[in-house]
């Protein structure tokens, strides 16, 4: 993961909304028209089948419904025939006939109608009651539904090829709108990364100045004390250069598909051993347990991420403090902690603690005390390149746990 992620996860979304957008358009456009087409097409034949039957139900009423013995076949596959009472035909009618499920509902004078499947075929009834059983007329609709659904298969392949189009389109306006963004990050990462390395010559010419400047001026004096202040604030710029050039190598590199595998235990010890002496010279208690763990990563970047913890419990715990290391592996993973019992963080801080050049109460913390704010950032960065998770849990005045949570091996 890198800060282009952000960017790319800007286009999916971008891309995908845009799909979304033209999809359920798309579809409401297909039900709309499909729905349309039905209720005409179906119009059209209940049109039909009322203008057939007026006609005939004053005839058949008038004469009994044996006035109708015969099927009457008339233009477009109509059928009109009488039924009596107990809907029996008169005459032999094709199969599926008569339409015995409408005679129920057929009540009103004006009829009813119905739409039969029999087999594969399907007709549409209309059904009037007459003194003496039925009149019932019948179109045969299995032509009509089979263009029906014949048009109905081309709109859905038309709008799935349309969607096929759509999410390239998408994509590649997405990618369009991204690109001034994309363009303006490049540069300023370019930049950043220009900037530190620029600033680290200059530095090293300023540092060992003072450092010669140092030898020379007598101890106890004004301006060797002025010189300590100079190469103090000298020190901390140059850690400032290294950690924005870290900052931005790491933004501009994704992570290396060929990563090796490193016992994360022989890192920890090294680097726990060069730090008890700071620790003892604060007067802190530095213990730790530490399991044999190997995973995935790279040597210098797992001690960097280690470290930015153990040095910020060194800084932050106060004299007479504690700070345990842990590390563990557990279920394929390897969990790494650092906890102190120093002044513990206020809540309403922990959701910005791995933000760049953030520090809590950078007013009442004194300048020595204090970092640069990007160690946090950086063992992120870090954590995520290795694909793993930093978390924070810490409570005021009593203390803190950082964690780091990396798959195992
Ligand atoms: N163990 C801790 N106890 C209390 N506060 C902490 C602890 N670790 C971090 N913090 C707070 O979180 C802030 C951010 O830490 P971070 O490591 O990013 O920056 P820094 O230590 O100030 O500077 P840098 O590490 O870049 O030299 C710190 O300034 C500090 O206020
Ligand atoms: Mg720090």
């Amino acid at each position: 993961m890198n800060a282009r992620d952000p960017l790319q996860r800007l286009r999916h979304q971008l891309a995908f909304w845009y799909w979304a957008t033209m999809a359920s358009l798309l579809i409401v456009l297909a039900l709309f028209f499909g729905y349309s087409y039905d209720r005409h097409a179906t119009d059209e034949i209940d049109h039909l089948l009322s203008a057939t039957v007026r006609g005939a139900t004053h005839e058949a009423d008038e004469h009994g419904y044996s006035i109708f013995p015969a099927v009457q076949q008339t233009t477009g596959g109509l059928l009109l025939y009488t039924l009596d009472e107990q809907g029996q035909a008169a005459t032999a009618l094709p199969a599926g006939l008569p339409d015995r499920s409408a005679l129920s509902g057929a009540i009103a004078p004006q009829g009813a109608f119905h739409t039969l499947q029999w087999n594969n075929q399907s007709w549409r009834t209309l059904t009037v009651p007459l003194r003496n059983g039925f009149l019932q007329a019948a179109i045969d609709t299995t032509g009509l539904e089979n263009r029906e659904n014949h048009i109905l298969w081309r709109i859905v392949f038309g709008c799935a090829a349309a969607l096929g189009v759509a999410a390239y389109g998408g994509w590649w306006l997405s990618n369009r709108a991204t690109q001034p963004i994309d363009e303006t990050w490049s540069r300023e990462r370019r930049f950043f990364s220009d900037a530190s390395h620029e600033l680290r010559t200059p530095l090293a010419v300023l540092q060992s100045g003072l450092e010669l400047l140092r030898r020379q001026t007598a101890e106890h004096s004004q301006a060797r004390q002025t010189v300590e202040d100079l190469l103090e604030e000298a020190a901390q710029l140059n850690t400032l250069a290294d950690e924005l050039l870290t900052l931005s190598r790491l933004d501009a590199t994704d992570t290396p598909k060929n990563l090796e595998s490193v016992n994360w235990t022989e890192i920890l010890e090294t680097l726990l051993r060069t730090r008890l002496p700071l620790a003892k010279q604060k007067e802190l208690q530095l213990t730790w347990q530490l399991t044999p763990v190997l995973v995935t990563a790279e040597p210098d970047g797992l001690r960097r991420m280690s470290d930015a913890l153990i040095e910020n419990a060194l800084r932050y715990t106060p004299p007479g403090g504690h700070v345990n290391v842990a590390l563990t592996s557990m279920q394929h993973k390897a969990l790494f902690s650092v906890c102190d019992d120093g002044p513990g963080i206020a809540p309403e801080y922990l959701p910005h603690l791995f933000e760049r050049f953030f520090r809590v109460e950078q007013s009442t913390r004194t300048h020595e005390a204090g970092g640069t704010g990007l160690g946090l950032s950086i063992a992120e960065a870090y954590a995520q390149r290795y694909h793993g998770k930093i978390h924070v849990k810490s409570a005021l005045g009593k203390g803190s746990c950082f964690s780091i949570e990396l798959p195992g091996q």
